[in-house]
């Protein structure tokens, strides 16, 4: 009786409580008061839509709603780069997750851009998935701010400077990662009201974005982000996702230098023709790759075997010797010119039973020129210009930068060496302070040399030595470029839960 009298009283009061608090919250609505100004801008509006349609390769019609233009910081400093365009197919699947692509490469400025029937993004669509298209900032985006000056004796009056003195580039490192985590924290804060599930992110990128996708895989909620998220402007929430779909990830940029050249070193002479400047640089860098590789401890999964310079070459030739196979095996003709393949006649079936490693790797330097040494941080040596890292990790002015301690000479400048940290996801991976994707499908073509193939597996091995799903591949054939096999990526996607 009592509890009954106290559990009515109870449910009354609740609802007297809710009643009360949502007249109060509709007439400050009214009146424009109880909304920071944050909540405000970052609010989906449902109704702001066109129809539009898109024909794929095999002519079918993809129709869906497009929501376009949308900001998605409160405090937008470059208008052009900071919106997202949401995609919501008539065939919207049951819980669709939220496919995310970011056009982002070479770290430059990508814009929010309508899907495309010849990419994942059409084809995400097709497959009944919400697609969202953020734009973001990059090395080569810059605004023009008008800097008020007070002239002496006088009031504060405008002073509009020369354009050498105004432009001010907005996009440098980490600004393009926080654009695609404030484009995260978006889709979050408005999961009721947009289509799809939020808790069922997936990203996808390659080369530059291949890094992005790895980067918000790994950081997800960290607080090395947050006071700078919070100065955008970006909805007070997580950005954590599910699933990231890195093609040839550009990244361990610190690492990157030394990783070229342990493996490419033997291709110096004939292949590369490095002049003695470059030759000595090359040595330097090469040498202190094995002290890392032993740094990251790595195991190989199927054996627990640690990886180490001693061995880690051979597990490379193994997954390029799968590679080549699975190439043969789909009914690739597969070349010898190329003298990496040896058949086994002697088996019923013909397979490829050896790979020369070497040859491959020398095969694969004289498709394609190898980058200059070093191959990231390349300015200010042997007379090498800038390369797209040096640009990245420069400053508002325009300046180009060094970024690891073998080109600067010393121990980096703290707000460098954040910046640097910020952008490398191998030092996130096993830090419980990030939320991380559950799901990860790597991908790095047999024939792309534009990053030393260590970079993605040892992203691939850390990953999966922690225990995520990790689906990675060499694929044959393949140079530097992304978005490829898509029935195999789109089969995989169904895989998770
Ligand atoms: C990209 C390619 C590179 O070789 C590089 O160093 C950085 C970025 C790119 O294609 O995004």
């Amino acid at each position: 009786m009592f509890f009954n009298f106290f559990v009515s009283n109870f449910d009354f009061e609740i609802l007297t409580v809710m009643i009360l608090k949502k007249t109060v919250l509709t007439l400050c609505a009214i009146a424009g008061l109880c909304y920071s100004a944050n909540a405000q801008d970052l609010r989906f509006d449902a109704d702001n839509f066109t129809q539009k349609q898109l024909t794929m390769p095999d002519g079918y019609e993809v129709k869906f709603r497009a929501y376009e233009n949308i900001f998605y910081v409160a405090n937008v400093e470059d208008s052009v780069y900071q919106t997202l365009n949401i995609y919501v197919p008539d065939n919207l699947r049951n819980d669709s997750p939220i496919f995310l692509r970011t056009y982002i490469g070479g770290y430059l400025a990508a814009k929010a851009k309508q899907p495309s029937a010849n990419d994942a993004s059409g084809r995400a669509l097709e497959e009944g998935y919400v697609v969202c298209i953020p734009g973001s900032r990059g090395s080569n985006s810059f605004v023009h701010k008008e800097i008020y000056a007070a002239k002496k004796g006088k009031k504060k009056k405008k002073q509009v400077l020369t354009d050498e003195f105004n432009t001010v580039y907005t996009g440098k490192f980490p600004a393009g990662l926080l654009d695609l985590k404030a484009a995260v924290r978006y889709l979050k804060a408005n999961d009721e009201v947009i289509p799809g599930n939020s808790d069922k992110i997936i990203t996808d990128g390659t080369s530059a974005g291949g890094a992005m996708s790895a980067l918000l895989g790994v950081t997800g909620n960290h607080p090395d982000y947050e006071e700078l998220l919070d100065k955008m402007g970006a909805a007070k929430t997580s950005d954590n996702i599910w699933a990231s779909i890195c093609f040839c990830p550009i990244t361990d940029l610190e690492h990157a230098d030394m990783a070229y050249e342990w493996l490419y070193c033997f291709v110096n002479k004939n292949i590369r023709q490095l002049d003695s400047c470059q030759m000595q640089l090359s040595e330097k860098l090469s040498a202190s790759y094995p002290e890392y590789l032993k740094s990251l401890n790595l195991k190989n999964p199927e054996t627990g075997e640690k990886l180490t310079a001693e061995n880690y070459l051979n597990y490379l030739r193994e997954w390029l010797l799968k590679s080549v196979n699975k190439a043969f095996d789909s009914g690739r003709e597969i070349s010898d010119t190329i003298g990496v393949a040896f058949y086994d006649e002697s088996k019923e079936s013909r397979c490829i039973v050896d790979f020369n490693l070497e040859k491959y790797l020398a095969y694969v330097a004289k498709n394609q020129p190898l980058k200059p040494t070093p191959a990231f941080d390349s300015q200010n040596f042997c007379s090498n210009a800038p390369s797209a890292e040096n640009k990245a990790f420069g400053l508002f002015d325009g300046t180009t930068l060094n970024f690891t301690e073998f080109a600067i000479g010393h121990i980096l400048p703290d707000e460098l060496l954040k910046r640097v940290k910020m952008m490398n996801p191998m030092n996130y991976i096993a830090d419980n302070q990030a939320v991380k994707a559950k799901n990860w499908y790597i991908r790095h073509g047999a024939k792309d040399r534009d990053t030393g193939f260590q970079i993605s597996l040892n992203l691939a091995l850390r990953l999966q030595n922690e225990g995520f799903n990790v689906n990675y591949f060499i694929p044959w054939d393949i140079p530097h470029t992304g978005d490829y096999n898509l029935n195999e990526l789109f089969d995989w996607l169904e895989t998770l839960e």
